[in-house]
C-alpha cells in the first residue's frame, strides 16, 4: 500500500511547494489546512485535505491517524515551540514512522536569535520522543524578497545587513529536499543544513532583481531600528524583534557558508538568486 504523507502548513511557502512535488511520487498526500475554504483549493487534485488547527490537539490527532510520514512547519510565532512540540508528541502517539521538521540554519538553544533557540528546543524534544526524524535547517528564503516586492518595484531593497554575505536558498529547493526525504530512505536521524549555491550580499541580490526586471534596484543598508519601524503593525512585536535578531546574525556573517546538501539529497543543483529573480520577475516589476 502507498504511504500516507501529511503536510502541515500546506497553504504556506514551503508546504505548498512540497505538496506539488509529492504529487509526482507514489504516495497519498494529505494536506493539513485551517479552514474549509483553504481545503477547497485542493478540489480536483489527488490531495486529500484535512482541516485541523495546531492549537486543537483533537483535530491534529485525527489528521495524524493512519499517517506514515509527516512534514512539520509553523510560522515563527510566540506559540511555535508549543505547537510544534505538541504536534511531535501526537505524531509519536499516532505511530508516525518518520517526522520531517523544518528548522533553521544554525539552530541552537544558546543562540541570541529567538527563532534559532525555539527550533533547537523542538529538535531536542523530538529526539527525546524517540520518533525517527529528519531536521531541515534552511538558510534565508529567497522568497522572502516577495514580502519586500513593494519597495523593490520602486527600485529599493532595504535591510539591516551591510555587505554581509548570506547563502540564501530558493524555497523550491527546500521543498525538493523535503520531498526526497519524505519519499526516500536513509534520512532518519539526519540534520540537513540547506543553502543556495553561493553566498550573496544584498547589493548582489538587488542587482539580479534589477537585471531580471530591466529596472535598477538599489540596496539600502538601513539601521535596525528603522527596519523594525517598517515592520511594526504589520507583524507582531515578538516576530519583529526576532527578525532583528535574525538580521544581526546575518550581518555578523554567520549565514554565509555554502553547502552541497541540495545536490547531495536531490541530485540537482540549487537555484541561483538570478534564477529566482527571473522566475518571479512579474512580482518585482511595476504594474
Ligand atoms: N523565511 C525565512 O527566510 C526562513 C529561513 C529559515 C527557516 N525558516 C522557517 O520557516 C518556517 C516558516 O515556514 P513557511 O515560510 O513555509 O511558513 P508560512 O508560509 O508562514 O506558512 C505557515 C503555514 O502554517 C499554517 N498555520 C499557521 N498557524 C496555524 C495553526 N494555528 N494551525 C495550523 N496551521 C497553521 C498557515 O496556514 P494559513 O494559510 O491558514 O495561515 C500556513 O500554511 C519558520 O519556522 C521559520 O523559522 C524561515
Amino acid at each position: 500500500m502507498n504511504e500516507t504523507v501529511l503536510v502541515t502548513g500546506a497553504t504556506g511557502t514551503t508546504g505548498s511547494a512540497l505538496v506539488e512535488l509529492l504529487l509526482e511520487h507514489d504516495v497519498a498526500v494529505r494536506a493539513m489546512v485551517r479552514s474549509d475554504a483553504a481545503a477547497a483549493r485542493f478540489a480536483g487534485t489527488a490531495v486529500t485535505p484535512v482541516v485541523a488547527d495546531l492549537d486543537d490537539p483533537a483535530a491534529v490527532a485525527s489528521a495524524l491517524a493512519g499517517v506514515d510520514r509527516a512534514y512539520l512547519v509553523t510560522p515563527s510565532s510566540e506559540r511555535a515551540q508549543v505547537q510544534q512540540e505538541r504536534f511531535a508528541e501526537l505524531a509519536a502517539e499516532a505511530g508516525v514512522a518518520h517526522l520531517v521538521k523544518l528548522s533553521q540554519l544554525a539552530a541552537d538553544e544558546g543562540s541570541p536569535v529567538r527563532f534559532l533557540r525555539y527550533h533547537a528546543a523542538v529538535e531536542r524534544r523530538i529526539r527525546e520522543l524517540g520518533i525517527a526524524a529528519t531536521f531541515l535547517r534552511p538558510n534565508l528564503f529567497l522568497q522572502g524578497m516577495l514580502a519586500m516586492a513593494g519597495p523593490i518595484r520602486e527600485g529599493r531593497l532595504f535591510a539591516p545587513i551591510g555587505d554581509a554575505r548570506v547563502s540564501a536558498v530558493d524555497v523550491r529547493d527546500i521543498a525538493a529536499v523535503a520531498a526526497a526525504v519524505l519519499t526516500g530512505t536513509g534520512h532518519e536521524g539526519a540534520t540537513y543544513t540547506i543553502t543556495g549555491p553561493a553566498a550573496y550580499t544584498h547589493a548582489e541580490i538587488a542587482a539580479v532583481l534589477g537585471e531580471a526586471t530591466g529596472r535598477p534596484v538599489t540596496f539600502v543598508d538601513v539601521p535596525p531600528a528603522a527596519f523594525a519601524e517598517q515592520l511594526r503593525g504589520v507583524l507582531p512585536d515578538w516576530q519583529v524583534e526576532g527578525l532583528l535578531e535574525d538580521y544581526a546574525h546575518y550581518a555578523r556573517g554567520e549565514a554565509a557558508a555554502v553547502l552541497p546538501t541540495v545536490r547531495d539529497v536531490t541530485g540537482r543543483e540549487p537555484r541561483t538568486a538570478a534564477e529566482f529573480a527571473r522566475d518571479h520577475k512579474a512580482a518585482f516589476t511595476p504594474g
